[in-house]
């Protein structure tokens, strides 16, 4: 199995870049930028990898990034994740960057985004790797802050595919953001939001109805409502689930308490993704084996969750097929 999913085909839609900052290359950027950091050694910073909930997490993940300065930082994290990313088999990415995280601290929106891009573009011609960019709001900043955000944006719509919503959720319903999602929609972004990782089911309905998401990301409380989980499996929206993810920050207690076979079984539209993969302990692969060792699934369900990762990406048909194609000849020699 370890081997299966090694060499399986997939596609990646649920990755925050800053949440690949591994600690030995944060050191390093720390290092050359001048900036110190309030642990003193890889290991002690790893040591604090101890999260009681998505808050906790949250607050490492905006001190980490707080050493990312110039373009070069934001090249160097992204190129880090794309040849991880690569060992992994992964053959398609969507990124999602948080430009507030960095214009808040006086890095510009061109910064990251000039670094994130030329790491991409190397991604594709090197590694084959093919990629998109999603924008994400901070649901814990007012909206105002996001439409300022947006008409930054809008000068980049070539490098930007879509529009993500992200960090504390609780208290931060998708109803907050319903303007500037509109106006994003307009604009002609796809857009996606996290819901349904500590918010309630609710917030996955208003995702939905009132931000037109095309993707919800995680979704995993979506279960606690029938008919929201007979529409989304009616509705074909696909969730990024985060295996990994939920578990370090205790959105699931344990591997096996793990609601992904469940969701494969009521035909929800199901990824697997590494969200943080420098902070939650695994990437991809890590994620999907955790699964089924948990959960016993099976060669052809590992299949359906890759099948889903190409079907649910921000790909054009034809786009979809070719990587489907190169799929079905791995999964026929079963
Ligand atoms: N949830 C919400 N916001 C985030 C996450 C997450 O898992 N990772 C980075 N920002
Ligand atoms: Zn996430």
């Amino acid at each position: 199995m370890r081997s299966f999913i090694a060499c399986l085909p997939k596609a990646e839609l649920h990755l925050h870049i800053e949440g690949t900052f591994e600690p030995e290359l944060m050191f390093a950027i720390a290092k050359r930028n001048n900036i110190g950091l309030p642990y003193d050694s890889v290991e002690a910073l790893k040591a604090a990898y101890d999260f009681a909930d998505l808050q906790d997490f949250l607050n490492l993940y905006y001190q980490g990034m707080k050493v990312l300065r110039e373009e070069p930082d934001f090249a160097d994290l992204t190129w880090a994740y794309l040849k991880r990313a690569h060992a992994d088999n992964v053959r398609h990415t969507e990124i999602f960057f948080d430009p507030q995280g960095h214009t808040q601290r006086g890095v510009p929106f061109e910064t990251a985004l000039n670094g994130i891009w030329r790491a991409l573009k190397k991604g594709e011609r090197e590694l084959g790797l093919t990629s998109k960019l999603i924008m994400c709001f901070l649901r814990d900043l007012p909206e105002a802050d996001a439409e300022r955000t947006l008409d930054t944006a809008l000068a980049h719509k070539d490098r930007i595919a879509g529009i993500g919503l992200d960090s504390a959720e609780v208290g931060h319903p998708p109803s907050k953001f319903e303007r500037v999602f509109a106006r994003a929609r307009d604009a002609g972004f796809l857009c996606v939001a996290h819901a349904g990782e500590e918010g309630p089911a609710d917030y996955v309905r208003e995702a939905l109805d009132l931000l037109h998401v095309a993707r919800i990301d995680h979704g995993n409380r979506a279960l606690d409502d029938e008919d929201l989980v007979a529409r989304l499996v009616r509705e074909r929206v696909p969730l990024t689930v985060c295996p990994l993810s939920n578990l370090r920050l205790r959105v699931v207690a344990e591997a096996k308490a793990h609601p992904l076979k469940t969701m494969l079984d009521k035909g929800l539209v199901v990824t697997v993704n590494s969200d943080d993969p420098a902070y939650f302990g695994g990437y991809v692969n890590d994620n999907y084996l955790a699964m089924q060792e948990a959960l016993s699934l099976t060669k052809e369900e590992i299949v359906t969750l890759a099948r889903n990762s190409f079907e649910a990406a921000f790909l054009s048909r034809e786009e979809k097929n070719a990587q489907l194609a190169r799929l079905d000849t791995y999964a026929g020699a079963l």
